[in-house]
């Protein structure tokens, strides 16, 4: 209930472009190039503001150069093979000194894979799946250069994850990438993606190569299993937002702030009468506020009978 509010308050904080850049240069080097929105997006899970200001991405940039590398508590060895492919899973999972909200639920452990992704949960055998993540830059990444590493910080407040020196598996890039980018979990729901390094513009990368689906960029959460599969919802793909303008390359700064989603009212009252992006139904038999099942738990919600039996706005004096 406390985080109510706090998701209510959202004034969306936009990024607070540095005056001192308006001088205009005359130089090539992105350093000095001006700020620049690349992309302004209501994307109803989450407010996404990407912007360009290798200032901004500097001042932001946490410095862990005493902060050992994680040294990837489950791998199963050996990591690559003869063509220095990653075929096995590196594992890490974490417990959180806070609870993270993402979709509107509380998380306290996330699992770092080699997928460029963080997992919104332990993940505790080989194959089991990550369809709940936050991926800055999720593709097969390799980390087999000794300067290659990821390093967090958990601050009490946010989780702070770089990822160092990296390069990007699939064969067909054989150029290196040398990828260093931080991702930023705060307590309160918002993401925070700082690119620090990559050398070429990922929208070359991926558009010259038609590799786009290769990769995402953005968020997803899951409503469970149904059958074998877990289904997934709410998917933000930024690498299908990409364009010449809205381009990630050095000095790139992406913060997705979250809305509130239906899961997040407790009553039935606060429920039916809420009035968010999305169109709230409260299930009596499950407690249970929810996007006619379009959140976490669906089978729930299909074997409730609420299906066709929910209150919705229309009826809330039925509450
Ligand atoms: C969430 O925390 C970040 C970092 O402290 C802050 O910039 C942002 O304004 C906060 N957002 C909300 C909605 O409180
Ligand atoms: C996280 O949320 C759970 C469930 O609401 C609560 O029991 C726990 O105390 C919270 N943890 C922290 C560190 O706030
Ligand atoms: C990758 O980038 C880092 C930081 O810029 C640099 O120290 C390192 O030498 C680079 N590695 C390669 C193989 O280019
Ligand atoms: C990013 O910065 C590196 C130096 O750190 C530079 O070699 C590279 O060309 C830059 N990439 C882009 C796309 O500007």
């Amino acid at each position: 209930m406390a985080h109510i509010p706090k998701l209510f308050g959202i004034v969306i904080s936009f990024l607070v472009i540095s005056s001192s850049c308006d001088k205009v240069s005359s130089s090539d080097t992105i350093e000095d190039e001006a700020p620049k929105i690349l992309y302004d997006s209501n994307e109803k899970y989450f407010y996404v503001k990407a912007v360009r200001d290798v200032h901004l991405a500097k001042s932001l940039w946490v410095n862990m150069d005493y902060i050992e590398k994680i040294d990837f508590g489950r791998k199963w060895p050996p990591a690559y093979d003869q063509m220095l492919m990653p075929t096995l899973r590196y594992l890490e999972s974490l417990e959180l000194s806070f609870n993270f909200t993402f979709y509107g639920y509380l998380t306290n452990f996330v699992t770092f894979d080699i997928d460029g992704r963080i997992c919104m949960k332990k993940i505790t055998y080989y194959n089991e799946q990550c369809n709940s993540f936050v991926a800055p830059l999720g593709m097969k990444l390799s980390f087999r250069k000794d300067e290659s590493f990821i390093k967090y910080i958990d601050t009490g407040k946010s989780l702070i994850v770089q990822w160092g020196n990296v390069d990007l598996y699939p064969p067909f890039y054989l150029e290196e990438q040398n990828v260093t980018l931080q991702v930023t979990l705060y307590e309160n729901g918002t993401i925070e993606i700082v690119y620090k390094q990559i050398l070429t513009s990922l929208f070359v990368l991926f558009y010259e190569g038609d590799f786009r689906t290769a990769v995402s960029i953005g968020t997803r959460d899951s409503k469970g299993y149904i059958g074998k599969d877990e289904n997934i919802y709410g998917v933000i793909a930024l690498q299908e937002r990409m364009n010449n303008d809205f381009d990630i390359k050095n000095g790139t700064v992406i913060v997705m702030t979250p809305l509130p989603t239906c899961n997040w009212f407790t009553s039935c009252e606060l429920c039916t009468l809420s009035k968010i992006y999305f169109k709230c139904v409260w299930c009596p038999q499950l407690n249970r506020c929810t996007n006619y099942g379009m959140d976490r738990n669906y089978n729930a919600w299909l074997s409730s009978g609420c299906v066709n039996n929910y209150i919705s706005s229309s009826y809330a004096e039925k509450c």
